[in-house]
């Protein structure tokens, strides 16, 4: 069988007494949108945090393409090609929106002074090339034509579609967003994730944390339902939509 892109065996995190993941297992693989649900509380951005190594989990492993990464730095698991948009460099208002987009790329490809120094035509080249590849991911999330404007006009949506194209830009193999369609209309927001899913034919597998269930079910392969720490359903939206555990999950019962 081939091994999942991410596999989280038996992963807890608790904060004192609160076991904010508790005993999750999952898998992600390659390819398309897969979704992570619950309400408010449920676990969601912790375990997100533990899968970017931003907390240690206390039990448990997680494992991307194969390899355990449990134990390796934030920037470790991002040069595996494993990122969320939120962890890259924050956007800088005063700099054109095109400015943000080459920031986060070259935080991915190494800027490196050796670069810089002996191989500066190339270095060019590539700068050349980032241009041209930022400039198509900002005509495909509909930020085209505010390339050259200062980041700080864009609006709370727009800045949000930014994080989501600076991902892009990092070339992930998965990218984590946490919310995404928050604050943006939802003619937007279903845009937005029918592109993500376009996207994701070039390699990059999405693995989204969001509240508009509607949006996300109609885009998802795989859904995951966490509720108190635990995983209480999942599988496809359709059968994940009739599950009575995603309903109770929603209702607060138990
Ligand atoms: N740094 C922290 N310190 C203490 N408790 C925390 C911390 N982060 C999260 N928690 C607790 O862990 C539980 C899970 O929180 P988490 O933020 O992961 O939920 P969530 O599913 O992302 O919720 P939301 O949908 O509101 O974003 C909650 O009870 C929360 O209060
Ligand atoms: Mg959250």
């Amino acid at each position: 069988m081939e091994e999942a892109l991410l596999r989280i065996s038996e992963v807890s995190k608790h904060f004192g007494g609160v076991y904010a993941v508790n005993a999750v297992d999952m898998e992600v693989k390659e390819g398309g949108i897969w979704g992570l649900v619950g309400p408010n509380g449920s676990g969601k951005t912790t375990l997100f945090n533990t899968i970017l190594g931003l907390y240690k989990p206390d039990h448990g492993t997680v494992y991307f393409n194969g390899k355990c990464i449990s134990n390796l730095a934030p920037h470790d698991i991002y040069a595996e090609g494993l990122v969320n948009a939120f962890q890259l460099p924050r956007l800088f208002y005063q700099m054109t929106v095109l400015d943000n987009m080459l920031v986060a790329a070259r935080g991915h490809q190494g800027d490196r002074l050796v670069n810089s120094l002996f191989l500066r035509k190339g270095w060019q080249e590539q700068e050349k090339g980032l241009i041209d590849e930022a400039i198509e991911i900002l005509e495909f999330v509909e930020l085209g034509k505010w390339a050259f404007s200062p980041a700080g006009e864009l609006s709370g949506g727009q800045r949000k579609l930014l994080e989501v194209a600076r991902g892009l830009m990092a070339k992930p193999r998965l990218l984590l967003l946490d919310e995404p369609a928050a604050g943006i209309n939802p003619a937007l927001g279903k845009t937005i994730f029918q592109k993500l899913k376009d996207f994701s034919g070039n390699g990059t597998t999405f693995f989204i944390v969001e509240h508009r269930l509607e949006i996300l079910f109609e885009f998802a392969k795989w859904v995951y339902v966490m509720y108190r720490g635990r995983v209480v359903t999942q599988g496809e939206p359709h059968d994940v939509a009739d599950a009575p555990a995603f309903y109770q999950a929603y209702l607060g019962g138990g």
